[in-house]
């Protein structure tokens, strides 16, 4: 027979134990953090840089160019950054803007963002 203290200390144990399921399933639940980061300052980026007066992104933006959701099915990531960093236009096109006044680390969030497959 169990007394009535061990009862309790039972239901206490295995509410415990369901609060720490509950908290570990959100929290895989959960994108790495690194991945959020790098979404949130590529769509700041297009935004701060003005890539959807061309561009658009989930309907919003410009047709001048291909929407990013296009751009994703059509390009490797080495191509997406080689039409960012493009200086000297030695890659061709000459309508899009040259970025290469950003950072690397903000190229590299662009082109993780706009092409996430290797
Ligand atoms: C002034 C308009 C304009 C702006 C601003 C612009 N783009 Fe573009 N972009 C284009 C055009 C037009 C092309 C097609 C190639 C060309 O003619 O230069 C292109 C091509 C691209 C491509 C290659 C895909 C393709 O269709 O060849 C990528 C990737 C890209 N842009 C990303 C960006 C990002 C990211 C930004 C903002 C940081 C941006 N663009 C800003 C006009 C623009």
């Amino acid at each position: 027979m169990l007394s009535e203290q061990d009862k309790q200390g039972n239901a206490m144990y295995r509410s415990l134990l369901i609060i720490g399921i509950v908290f570990l399933l959100g929290l895989t639940a959960l994108p790495a953090d690194s991945e959020e980061q790098d979404d949130g300052q590529a769509r700041k980026l297009i935004n701060s840089q003005g890539c959807k007066a061309c561009h658009s992104l989930e309907g919003d933006g410009g047709t001048m160019a291909d929407s990013f959701e296009k751009i994703r099915t059509r390009l490797s990531r080495t191509e997406v950054r080689l039409q960012l960093v493009n200086r000297d236009k030695k890659h061709g096109h000459t309508t899009i803007p040259d970025f290469s006044h950003l950072s690397e680390e903000e190229i590299t969030a662009l082109v993780n963002f706009i092409q996430p497959e290797p």
